[in-house]
């Protein structure tokens, strides 16, 4: 049995699913804006509404996150549902990825399903309307406005999600001067988020993920790090500043990436993107579209990067876990890889907004159980 949100998302979801993936998509944003507008009177809406956040505040990254449960990027890539999605329970919401410039993307169709395997493939290629109208869209939102009244970067946030920003290159822009779009992004973003992610991993922009190499991985991180600093002497914070990985790394890629890191002041790791591999879903209907797999099939590779990095990396070095969680006890187990947050996509789409709240709930009572007993010696 399931809870009564996982099952009013089951009563829909046959429809949802027989509409084509990306109308879906949209329809279901539009209803989720309904919701977080107060004038909810459609099905799909009320199918929409989670339980009540989880309050269990922890901080990392120097923010103090309401929950360790967000959204992965690339639901919102334009930010225009920020309102909607906070709605949902979540702890964080990582927006974009957004890039310099608008544009459109690869040509439909350009998401599809893959049922059996609670799964995904998508080559969206980073349709977007480009930072500006990115910006406007987050100042415009009612939850960046209520972070706004408390100083950014500080503890005592609250309930309401913090809100990173994932930041790539533009299709048109030459690898080589692909630097130059992350350091747009990154000032451009700066100011209005809790925190940035340096996307170099999706396999939907031709060469991005050579940047997870060791000389183009110096070069970009160096001068990620030299604008951060030059931005912080300007704002009252120094943002933090992470990089999401692909999980089709070797041991080699992942130790250049783990030594990397924290010798450029590198704040956090996101593991992991979608995977190229399909041997987990060989034979199956859309199995052989290009683009990025998601969902379960992606869920052990994630959670070996996890691991490799937590046993490379400093103590402490914080890491969000991200690929495959389609169940609380998916999100406990990022956790014991070795991640301190999560975040999921994909299992929105299979499992409902409700999987949001049973992720937050598990990962707190998680926290209760591993915490040390109170010592009976203590005065
Ligand atoms: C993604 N993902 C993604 N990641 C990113 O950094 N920028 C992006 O724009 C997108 N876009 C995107 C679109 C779609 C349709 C999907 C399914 C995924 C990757 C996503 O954030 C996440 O890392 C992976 O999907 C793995 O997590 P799940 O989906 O298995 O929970």
């Amino acid at each position: 049995m399931g809870s009564p949100g996982q099952l009013r998302y089951a009563l829909i979801r046959p429809a949802l699913f027989a509409l084509e993936p990306e109308r879906a998509h949209t329809l279901t944003l539009a209803a989720l804006d309904l919701v977080a507008s107060g004038s909810v009177t459609t099905p799909l809406a009320r199918a929409l509404i989670a339980a009540p956040q989880v309050a269990d505040p922890v901080e990392i990254l120097g923010l103090r996150f309401p929950n360790r449960v967000g959204l992965a990027a690339g639901l919102d890539k334009d930010a225009r549902h920020i309102d909607g999605l906070a709605t949902l329970g979540f702890g964080f919401l990582e927006l974009g990825t957004v890039t310099p410039l608008a544009q459109p993307g690869n040509p439909r169709p350009r998401l599809f399903r893959l049922p059996q395997s609670a799964a995904l493939i998508n080559r969206f290629g980073f349709n977007n309307d480009g930072i500006e109208a990115f910006l406007a869209a987050v100042t415009a939102s009612r939850t960046w406005r209520r972070r706004q009244f408390k100083p950014l970067g500080s503890a005592g946030t609250g309930s309401t999600p913090l809100l990173g920003i994932n930041i790539g290159k533009n299709a048109a822009t030459p690898i080589e001067r692909a630097v130059d779009d992350y350091l747009i992004g990154l000032r451009r973003a700066a100011p209005v988020a809790d925190y940035i992610t340096v996307n170099i991993s999706s396999p939907n922009t031709a060469n991005l993920r050579q940047l997870q190499a060791a000389s183009e991985l110096t070069t970009l991180l160096a001068a990620l790090a030299a604008e951060r600093e030059r931005l912080a002497a300007g704002m009252s914070r120094r943002v933090p500043l992470l990089l999401k990985v692909a999980p089709d790394l070797d041991d080699a890629q992942i130790e250049i990436i783990a030594d990397a890191l924290p010798r450029h002041g590198v704040d956090g790791v996101i593991a992991t993107n979608t995977t190229l591999a399909r041997d987990a879903v060989h034979g199956q209907r859309h199995a052989d579209e290009a683009g990025g797999l998601s969902g379960r099939p992606v869920f052990a590779a994630s959670n070996r990067v996890i691991r490799a990095l937590r046993e490379r990396l400093p103590a402490g070095f914080p890491i969000i876990g991200v690929g495959g969680i389609q169940t609380a006890a998916d999100a406990v187990a990022k956790i014991d890889h070795g991640a301190d947050l999560v975040q999921l996509y994909t299992g929105l789409i299979y499992r409902g907004p409700a999987l949001v709240h049973e992720c937050a709930e598990a990962l707190r009572n998680r926290r209760h159980r591993t915490a040390s007993p109170p010592d009976p010696l203590a005065s």
